[in-house]
């Protein structure tokens, strides 16, 4: 595993949304570039950029047109390894997004794959033998070519599957996953991934990294075969290249070769639990465990999953736990300010590495049926710009407003914006710098393998000597230790105490001691 992860703490950037350098309404390269220093200042370390290659973004750039060439929108490809040096001269790291499932049907390899002459990429995606057989159970879109034949889809209309080859196959066109065309689909992906690396990138989170193999794969095997080739050989030329995998199933995707794992809500896991416990986010009855209000949240069943997962990959690979993503609804408004500074606190000092995504760290709000944006269609309103200021923009952009790459939340841009929240001490972006300067300044919180879990309810753990508990209820807990310790209150939040070997966690209220 790539050593720099062992301490690193990841900030997502959309690049669309951040912060746009040259006013045409549109995040770039040269502002994450203009905003390092701001990230660093959060006690983050490395960054994820969504991606930013040529596209036509009819699904924010997850279609790509050329992996090989960057979006103009966001500048040169020259901008884009400058930004690489400034983060390097600052100790430290980026990933990309590589999206190695699909393409966008613009590219060129799919312009020739849909030809009705047989040609080096006829096979690159998975297309049926004739125009009206069906997908055999797969999406599939049929009619739009001149060649006579079905292609399957991996996720919207605009993404062919690329052609990886079955474990199973049972149909004519179903390829076993050796024959020529699918290992020739692998290498265009290494190809891809070496290109980049050599240019200057520290690795990659990698789009649906599941789902390579269509149909019957059992336990994933076929798809972690393909990744164990794939990665096998990056680490051997990298072995400082780190790759995160959005696949949501630890126990297959670290042996598949990923350092880490995204935490994710697919498959029932508890993480949804945690913050996001709510059938409607529009007013609905709101369970999560960090809301202090909810009627009956409960981390026991994500603390069952994690401690699950956690004891199967441990020593072999990380679990990632991300405070959101270009996907999920936000945080807030569901939770408020203090509800997520002992959310932060929490996930940031639990093993593995922790992402912030964009704007959390200030509270930015989920926005409600906001007109989709490049297939964004729920998720557009977690997309919306970084709050630099409470200035027109948001200090985003010195664009018209109707220019802006999506329309800036000014409905608490007053409170809701970095400058204002550097001002105050107790604000949640200085909340959160205090939290990664704990994280950072104990070695055993980078330390993977020393979790135990001491109490469902209050939520207690301990990492080697530290011991921490928080209550995110309305109730206050208290906690007796078995050992009394030290004595030292590393970090807290609330009026959390140590009174000889009890912990006394009123509500809302977090504690580390030694
Ligand atoms: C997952 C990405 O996070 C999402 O934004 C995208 O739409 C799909 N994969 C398809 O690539």
């Amino acid at each position: 595993m790539a050593q720099w992860l062992k301490n690193a703490i990841f900030y997502e950037i959309y690049p669309q949304s951040f912060y746009d350098s040259n006013g045409d309404g549109i995040g770039d390269f040269n502002g994450i570039t203009k905003k390092l220093d701001y990230i660093k200042s959060l006690g983050c370390n490395a960054i994820w950029m969504n991606p930013c290659y040529d596209s036509p973004f009819k699904d924010a750039g997850y279609d790509v047109r050329d992996y090989k060439k960057v979006a103009e929108r966001y500048g040169t490809e020259q901008d884009l390894l400058n930004l690489f040096s400034e983060v390097h001269k600052r100790d430290m790291h980026i990933i990309l997004d590589l999206v190695p499932g699909h393409t966008s049907e613009e590219h060129a390899w799919f312009t020739e794959s849909k030809k009705a002459e047989r040609n080096e990429y006829s096979d690159r995606y998975i297309w049926t033998s004739w125009w009206l057989e069906g997908g055999d159970g797969l999406n599939f879109v049929a009619g739009e070519s001149p060649r006579d034949g079905a292609y399957i889809l991996n996720f919207f209309k605009c993404q062919p599957a690329l052609n990886y080859g079955f474990l199973k196959p049972e149909k004519p066109w179903q390829k076993p996953m050796d024959d020529p065309a699918c290992l020739a689909t692998r290498e265009a992906i290494y190809d891809i991934i070496c290109f980049w690396l050599d240019k200057g990138c520290d690795g990659f989170r990698v789009d649906m990294a599941d789902s390579l193999i269509k149909r019957d794969d059992e336990n994933k095997s076929g798809t972690i075969k393909v990744w164990q080739d794939i990665l096998g050989r990056v680490h051997r030329k990298y072995p400082e290249a780190a790759f995160v995998s959005e696949w949501g199933r630890p126990e297959q995707s670290i042996p598949a070769g990923f350092d880490m794992d995204f935490l994710l809500d697919w498959w029932g896991s508890g993480y949804k639990l945690l913050a996001r416990e709510y059938s409607d986010h529009n007013g609905g009855e709101d369970n999560s465990y960090f809301r202090k209000g909810a009627k009956s949240g409960s981390a026991e069943k994500f603390l069952k999953d994690y401690m699950d997962l956690y004891e199967k990959t441990k020593g072999k690979g990380a679990i990632a736990l991300i405070t959101g993503n270009h996907d999920t609804p936000r945080l807030q408004p569901n939770l408020d300010n203090d509800d997520v500074k002992l959310f932060f606190a929490f996930f940031f000092t639990m093993p593995g590495t922790p992402f912030m995504y964009y704007g959390d760290e200030i509270g930015m709000h989920y926005i409600d049926n906001m007109p989709t944006k490049e297939g964004g269609y729920s998720r557009t309103g977690t997309r919306t710009p970084m709050q630099w200021s409470n200035t027109e923009n948001a200090g985003f952009s010195t664009a018209e407003g109707n220019k802006l790459y999506l329309p800036v939340d000014k409905r608490n841009l007053a409170e809701i914006n970095v400058e204002t929240q550097e001002q105050d001490d107790n604000s949640l972006l200085n909340t959160f710098r205090k939290i990664t300067a704990f994280r950072h300044s104990e070695p055993e919180l980078n330390d993977y393998e020393n979790l135990e879990l001491l109490s469902h309810e209050p939520l207690v753990y301990k990492r080697g000597s530290i011991v921490m508990a928080v209550n995110p209820t309305g109730v206050d807990k208290k906690y007796k230790l078995n050992n009394k310790p030290a004595g030292n209150v590393l970090f807290s939040l609330g009026d959390a105490s140590l009174e000889n070997d009890e912990i006394m966690l009123p509500a809302g209220s977090y504690i580390a001691v030694r």
